[in-house]
């Protein structure tokens, strides 16, 4: 939710910046912002929409040449998307860009026009270069003027600043909001998110919560918002530049789309032993304390939220500890029920999502032991976290979720089964099946993806559909809830995900001649299951649904209840979603692609939604 770059180098700034911008839009693009110190002024350009926008008006009026500069991608919040609401925000002397949400705004900004600031936008952040600015002409410094600043914030907020008057120097401020460091030789950048970077360093310092950072040509220096020494973590960045480029495809997410065999392979890496045993050792949490686990609460949202019910599928069944899902955003509203006894698993590709992060914290503060599984090292839900299982997915640039909701999926299988073999459980022999099988999938999910025709033609054939039903029983019933999430998000038209079993609750009523509604079967040999599903398509298409059935192949009776057969490979029902989701991924951005949408950045959605 919003992007930030900042340079202090030798290069033109201006084009640092501007890159690094467009490789952070897909955390929002209702405008974009560059200011630079060049000449003892602070100069700069702003533009409602995308980037090429803002890249189009740097054409025709540009900026100074210099080597301090730093820029802004914004999702609004507070303020509709338009030039003057764009950031960066400028006063004489400071310039401004922020991430995050400044609560006590109003307030702030009452008693900064009774002093006669002029305010030119209707945002929150704008308070922040009033509130700088007169801590500058009063005669702090950067660094003082920006602790005087965050002492007066309430809120979450990534603040990067620049004073004319000091032309080599950046000082940045971060609270519940992300900010990374990158350094290079005599070169320093600051960025919401390390794809920014990439390009000219992967050496990088992760910032704390409440630190303040500056930038100069001397190197960097981070302290407390109180000026007291700060921990920071110094890292390597284990991706390069081409896994944050499209390399061929149309669209980041149809190339996240195919990278999930590899996504899931990397994610399953190193955490079998010769003897076939997981190991985990990344956990930190010690086998007795998981022994004393008597329930496990998965909070997540989205996507994310998705891949945690059919988490709860396997997890409640290999480990016989009731588990229950649950939004964010409802959790710690609801005065949830959990003690130390409680494991709570925080579910979070991007590791930035406010909603998720705030229950983290209400989980902790009730002495529950929190797991996160999250894509992105160091990211703050990681850091509030009492452990963490990373997936290794690489860079997820597109907007909607793909291989990080099969590699959370995978994530949480590895966590049940871990959980299943500490605690004993008498499920031996299927443990060591399930874990052999999960090694087959990266192979299986490859199939799928080389079989994507009928799925793309299944589009150009659905293109002009007002509305798609997706419908599944078990672990079916999350992948059908995804697919209609992807559809609604990527394609703008209406769908929606049902329990197969609910269907005749209700909304069977939705049903007309020829509207497409896909089935997820589960595998044979859990017939009782399937027959069930069956069943629910004959039900339908004795209505006059259209029915796009996607079952493993062979099944002949699946088959014959359907207009289109999607074929998926045999595996194992609970390990199913992983092979299933993939044609309905395909699906939505295809059709989307021909309904002309920007896939990778759908309107109004960015990728990490650090507000709540
Ligand atoms: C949908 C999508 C979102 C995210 C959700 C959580 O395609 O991507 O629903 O899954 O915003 O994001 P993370 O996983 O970053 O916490």
């Amino acid at each position: 939710m919003c992007g930030i770059v900042g340079y202090l180098g030798q290069r033109d700034g201006r084009a640092v910046v501007l890159d690094g911008l467009r490789r952070l839009e897909y955390r929002g693009y209702d405008s974009a912002g560059i200011a630079v110190v060049a000449n003892g002024a602070v100069d700069y350009r702003k533009k409602a929409g995308k980037i090429a926008n803002l890249a189009a008006d740097l054409d025709a009026h540009p900026l100074p040449v210099t080597g301090t500069a730093i820029g802004h991608t914004r999702w609004a919040t507070h303020g509709a998307p338009t030039d003057a609401n764009s950031h960066p925000h400028v006063a004489k002397r400071a310039a401004v860009v922020h991430n995050g949400i400044i609560e006590n705004f109003t307030v702030l900004r009452a008693e900064l026009e009774r002093e006669g600031a002029v305010f030119s936008s209707d945002t929150d952040s704008e308070v922040a270069v009033h509130l700088l600015e007169r801590e500058l002409v009063a005669g702090s410094g950067l660094v003082q003027g920006m602790r005087a600043v965050v002492a007066q914030l309430e809120g979450a907020f990534t603040l990067v600043a620049i004073d004319a008057e000091d032309p080599d120097r950046i000082v940045a401020a971060r609270r519940n909001s992300p900010l990374v460091v990158g350094v290079g030789e005599g070169e320093y950048f600051l960025a919401s998110d390390v794809a920014a970077f990439i390009e000219h360093t992967r050496d990088a310092i992760e910032l704390g919560q409440d630190q303040v950072v500056e930038l100069t040509p001397e190197g960097v220096s981070v302290t407390g918002f109180d000026g007291g020494p700060a921990e920071t973590r110094e890292f390597r960045i284990d991706w390069d530049l081409e896994a944050a480029q499209k390399q061929g495809f149309d669209w980041y997410m149809r190339k996240e789309i195919f990278e999930q065999p590899k996504a899931v392979a990397d994610t399953l890496l190193g955490r079998l032993n010769q003897h076939g045993e997981l190991m985990l050792d990344e956990l930190h949490i010690s086998p007795e304390l998981l022994r004393r686990v008597n329930k496990i609460v998965i909070v997540a949202c989205g996507t994310a939220f998705y891949a945690g019910l059919v988490a709860k599928y396997a997890i409640e069944h290999w480990t016989r500890i009731p588990c229950e899902v649950e939004l964010a955003s409802e959790f710690r509203y609801r005065d949830p029920i959990i003690d130390p006894a409680t494991l709570v698993v925080t579910i979070s590709q991007s590791g930035e999502t406010a909603d998720t992060l705030m229950a983290i914290r209400h989980a902790r503060e009730q002495q529950a032991k929190v797991i996160a599984i999250c894509n992105t090292n160091g990211a703050t839900i990681p850091r509030e976290s009492d452990a963490v299982i990373y997936t290794h997915a690489g860079p997820e640039i597109g907007v909607a979720s793909t291989k990080g909701f099969t590699t959370q999926v995978v994530a949480c299988y590895l966590l049940g089964l871990y959980l299943a073999q500490v605690r004993g459980m008498k499920y031996g022999d299927e443990i060591a099946a399930i874990l052999a099988e999960l090694e087959t999938m990266p192979r299986l999910m490859q199939e799928v993806l080389d079989n994507q025709a009928p799925v793309l033609e299944l589009a150009a054939e659905l293109k002009d559909a007002p509305s798609v039903l997706f419908l599944g029983r078990h672990v079916g019933y999350p992948v059908a809830l995804e697919g209609a999430l992807k559809l609604k998000e990527l394609a703008y038209i209406h769908a929606e995900g049902f329990a197969a079993g609910e269907l005749k609750h209700g909304p069977i009523a939705l049903v007309s001649q020829g509207l497409p509604m896909f089935v997820v079967v589960p595998p044979r040999g859990r017939d009782q299951l399937r027959d069930k599903v069956i069943s629910n398509i004959a039900e339908v298409r004795a209505r006059g649904a259209r029915t796009i059935v996607l079952a493993e192949a062979g099944d002949d009776e699946a088959r014959a209840n359907a207009d289109t057969f999607i074929e998926l490979p045999k595996v194992s029902t609970l390990l199913q979603p992983l092979v299933a989701t993939v044609p309905l991924q395909l699906f939505a951005c295809e059709l989307a692609t021909l309904l002309g949408h920007d896939v990778d950045q759908p309107r109004n959605l960015a990728k990490s939604v650090t507000v709540e």
